[in-house]
């Protein structure tokens, strides 16, 4: 695997394969990388002649200072597990390498990146559509791999790549889990023992809101059975559960508004630790 650290080697990199015939991958991470990311560098890998990781903390999409701040960093680690993986290329460059003007563009992302994330984290989302926007313009990707936890990171990079025009396929991948069902996280590394073990209450929240649904319970029975059970854990506080529809990530107020299934996007705090996670709800029937 050659690690890239500029802009002008990753465009030979890609140039040259791109020439040769080859599909090329991208796997866009901020590094601290786990068995999630691993998972969308095994798939790239699976369905694509060549395989670039991007691991870059993009300052543009934090809005919290202490956030970017204390952002798990661990390039040796994770350029040696890319290595086993089979990436070909990591490129992981600097701030100034990326932004050596500061990034003034303001995307239009529509009411998918207004809801959410999108209101708790204002600018989280067009810092993400800029740093991802430059990536696609680079690397030219036939696909590009995100986790399904951030669910609705990837509505609105499905956006960004419509306005700009990026034909590359956008492929969500499934969200893994550790054992205790605590969906896998750069931050889940922050909490300390006594958090790591309520943690998994969320997921727990979660599936049994897939149950309530399935027992006939009305979205607002199970978005307050879901925050209910999970607020009355000493150390954890919900920021938001909501019932969405999938393509469009609004608040759906009747399950006959998402035919083809909703998702539940929750965020909780765990102590300082800001924690998110989403399960699909199966479809009504007509
Ligand atoms: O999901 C992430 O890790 C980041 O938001 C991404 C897509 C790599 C952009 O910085």
């Amino acid at each position: 695997m050659e690690i890239l650290r500029t802009v002008d080697a990753l465009r030979r990199a890609v140039e040259k394969a791109r020439g040769e015939g080859l599909s090329i991958g991208l796997v866009p991470t901020m590094g601290a990388l786990h068995r999630g990311h691993m998972s969308l560098v095994e798939r790239a890998r699976r369905e694509c002649d060549v395989v670039v990781v991007s691991i870059f903390v993009n300052p543009t999409q934090f809005n919290n200072p202490d956030d970017l701040l204390t952002y798990p960093r661990t390039e040796q680690a994770d350029c040696a597990m890319l290595e086993a993986a089979g990436a070909d290329f990591a490129f992981v460059p600097s701030s100034e390498e990326i932004y050596p003007e500061p990034d003034t563009r303001v995307f239009d992302l529509g009411s998918v990146a207004e809801v959410m994330e999108g209101a708790m984290r204002p600018g989280h989302f067009n810092g993400v559509a800029q740093i991802v926007s430059k990536l696609f313009g680079w690397v030219q990707p036939s696909r590009a791999y995100f986790g399904r936890k951030d669910i609705q990171q990837i509505a609105v990079i499905r956006r960004m790549a419509a306005i700009e025009g990026f034909a590359g396929e956008i492929v969500p991948c499934p969200i893994v889990r550790e054992d205790d069902g605590l969906a896998m996280s750069s931050r889940n590394t922050r909490l300390n023992a006594g958090q790591r073990a309520i943690a998994p209450a969320i997921h727990r929240a979660l599936l049994d809101a897939v149950e309530a649904c399935k027992a006939g319970e009305s979205v607002e029975q199970v978005r307050r059975r879901a925050v209910d059970a999970i607020d009355a854990v000493d150390g954890l506080r919900t920021e938001y559960f909501e019932i969405v529809h999938p393509d469009t990530m609004q608040p759906i107020a009747c399950w006959e508004e998402a035919p083809r299934g909703a998702i539940g996007c929750i965020t909780v705090y765990c102590g300082e630790v800001r924690l998110i996670d989403n399960i699909s709800f199966t479809p009504v029937k007509p």
